[in-house]
């Protein structure tokens, strides 16, 4: 997730990029870039580091040119650096680019061929090259973008400038989002609102396929799906500047939940293939034959992260039959493990940066093992330092709250233990097939999943004064329930525990009473009758009961006393579904407490001490 700017008109274009950055900056900051027109001269200013290191670094020039782009980085292929930050060259085209191209590696490697000079490990820089090639023929900068656009695969958002053209933006949307601000000779293209909303509240919002011409008299746009010129509607926004930070949600956390069908899409984009049943291995750098050599897996995180921790252990178990031990990092440094040879750690970090989690790293490595990353952050310590780094491409979480960075974990975990067990003959390329199939469905389930927004909201009025909640979970949802408990202590400040629901007799059943409710995680899995006697364990001790089931579960139903219904998924995500009304719930109670959602008392997004 990165932010593009753009502005065309009368007036000094340069601190209206610069603004409009500073606006977009929670979509990433890494590096970040502009690039204006003197004349029908480029001029492109790049650094890494946040926007205010760029603004520092253009002032002493007093730039004025009254057209530019500009664009903020969230790397997903390409450390953070000066080369990797946008916006990319070739010749007299510049592109910034929020998204991810499929297949940049074989476009960039054909035209390597061709002559074409890199200068970047970026997947954008392609796109430059591809339009360059089509200008050269002779073609104009909208003709050539059309030519370039039918290589591309994957998902997009440009904003394109041309010497040869020095009146023009043209602004690309594919699967990545893009809108244009109308205003009175000048207009404006941004990823997001806000970037513009202090200049217009007329916006047009760009569908799939549109290629938009921006002028400073108009925008004319073109649908690469219709092959036609098109209208698009302009709209007016009513949101206040603070609301449209976060895209009219009220909270990060909360907008950052509603992210998760595109935060798990782009972790899938690229990483499978289909029609071989086989996953693309080649960004972890561990080979097939590492991965059949392996017979120990340890994996180690911290908080939420340790939760996707103990799922990867189901997953992996059932599906490559290699033997998984989980361990909070802070606690494995320091029980003198024993690594046998051939063992992998996978390390589960949003950051890279959590003290704990790279202390583990660091221990295992000594120790011989080697590791895996899962990810979240490019360049970050534990991604350097890994011997493979899987990155799940949710784009910056700002909540503290970790709530797409999860689930987008789990995705990896998932696709990690399909590419182990074809790696080690486990799986046929027809049962990979089906995971993938349903894998594939997965963001519009979630998508799905997202619309107990209601009837959750409803349940937190209920609950949010209690003192104590408990959570109840059994196999793979299990960690669901440890999570639903962890995200209600750290944003709702109620005391919660997750329990694995048949431990409930050997004591915490004890707790039962009707101050307290119980949340069971009961989807329709093996272990739903016991599950379900659990539940009756504590409804005949006068226990109050929640329920997070699967759409049609009569049995559920007649048992709890309020209850959610998820689509059904297959075994191995349906924790990435019941973490959906889990993470709401505790949001919902949080807002009704009048809590500090985003930055809950007495924690840090990133703990980076031990
Ligand atoms: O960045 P990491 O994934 O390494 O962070 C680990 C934990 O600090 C983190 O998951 C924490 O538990 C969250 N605040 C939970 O919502």
């Amino acid at each position: 997730m990165c932010g593009i700017i753009g502005y065309i008109g009368s007036r000094n274009a340069i601190p209206i990029l610069i603004n409009g950055l500073k606006k977009l900056e929670y979509r990433g900051y890494d590096s970040a870039g502009i690039s204006f027109l003197t004349g029908s001269q480029l001029g492109v200013r790049r650094c890494a580091g946040k926007i205010r290191e760029l603004e520092g670094f253009i002032q002493k020039e007093k730039l004025k040119s009254t057209i530019g782009v500009g664009h903020t980085r969230w790397a997903t292929h390409g450390k953070p650096s000066e080369e990797n930050a946008h916006p990319h060259r070739a010749g007299g085209i510049v592109v910034v680019h929020n998204g991810i191209i499929e297949n940049y590696f074989e476009l960039r490697e054909g035209m390597k061929k061709e002559g074409h000079r890199f200068t970047s490990e970026t997947d954008t820089e392609v796109i430059c090259h591809l339009i360059l090639t089509y200008t050269q023929k002779g073609l104009s900068l909208e003709e050539a973008t059309k030519e370039a656009l039918k290589h591309l695969e994957g998902a997009y958002a440009l904003g394109i400038m041309s010497e040869a053209e020095p009146d023009r933006i043209l602004a690309v949307k594919n699967d990545s989002p893009l809108v244009v601000g109308l205003g009175e000779g000048e207009h404006f293209i941004a990823s997001d609102i806000p970037a513009f909303l202090k200049y217009t509240r007329d916006v047009m919002i760009l569908e799939n396929g549109d290629i938009a011409s921006v002028s400073r008299s108009g925008v004319s746009v073109w649908n690469m799906h219709a092959g036609k010129k098109v209208n698009r509607k302009v709209e007016q926004i009513t949101w206040s500047p603070a609301m449209a930070e976060k895209a009219g949600f009220r909270h990060f956390m909360l907008k950052e939940i509603f992210e998760q069908p595109r935060a798990i899409a782009d972790t899938i984009r690229g990483r499978i293939s289909l029609e071989q049943g086989d996953v693309n291995l080649s960004e972890f750098s561990l080979k097939g034959g590492d991965l059949k050599k392996l017979n120990k897996i340890y994996l180690v995180a911290c908080g939420t992260s340790w939760h996707a921790a103990l799922v990867g252990k189901y997953m992996i178990e059932d599906m490559v039959r290699v033997p998984c031990d989980v361990d909070i990092a802070s606690e494995f440094r320091y029980r003198k493990p024993i690594i046998p040879k051939g063992s992998l750690m996978i390390v589960i970090t949003q950051s890279g940066e959590t003290a704990d989690t790279l202390a583990a790293q660091r221990e295992a490595r000594r120790l011989g093992a080697r590791v895996l990353t899962i990810c979240n952050v490019v360049g970050s310590t534990s991604s350097r330092e890994a011997d493979g780094v899987f990155y799940t491409h949710s784009g910056p979480e700002i909540g503290v709250a970790s709530t797409k960075a999860f689930t987008t974990q789990l995705t990896a975990l998932y696709i990690f233990s399909v590419a182990l067990a074809r790696a080690r003959g486990r799986l046929g390329a027809s049962e990979a097939q089906d995971l993938f199939h349903e894998l594939l469905q997965l963001p519009e389930k979630v998508k799905a999943a997202l619309e107990c927004n209601d009837a959750v909201k409803k349940i937190a009025r209920k609950y949010c004064r209690v003192r104590d909640f408990l959570y109840l979970g059994r196999g793979i949802n299990y960690p669901i329930a440890l999570e639903g408990a962890l995200k209600l202590k750290e944003i709702s400040y109620i005391h919660a525990e997750g329990y694995p629901a048949g431990e409930m007799k050997h004591g915490p059943i004890a707790l039962i009473d009707n101050n307290m409710p119980v949340l069971a995680v009961a989807p329709d899995d093996n272990v739903l009758e016991k599950i379900l006697s659990n539940m009756e364990e504590v409804k005949s001790r006068g226990g109050t009961l929640i329920a997070v089931a699967n759409e049609g579960n009569t049995k559920v139903a007649t048992r709890a006393t309020d209850a959610v219904y998820m689509p059904r998924t297959n075994y191995y995500l349906t924790p990435v579904i019941m973490s959906i009304p889990i993470h709401l719930l505790a949001y919902h109670i949080a807002v009704l407490r009048k809590c500090n959602v985003d930055q809950p008392r007495n924690l840090a997004k990133s703990v980076t001490v031990e």
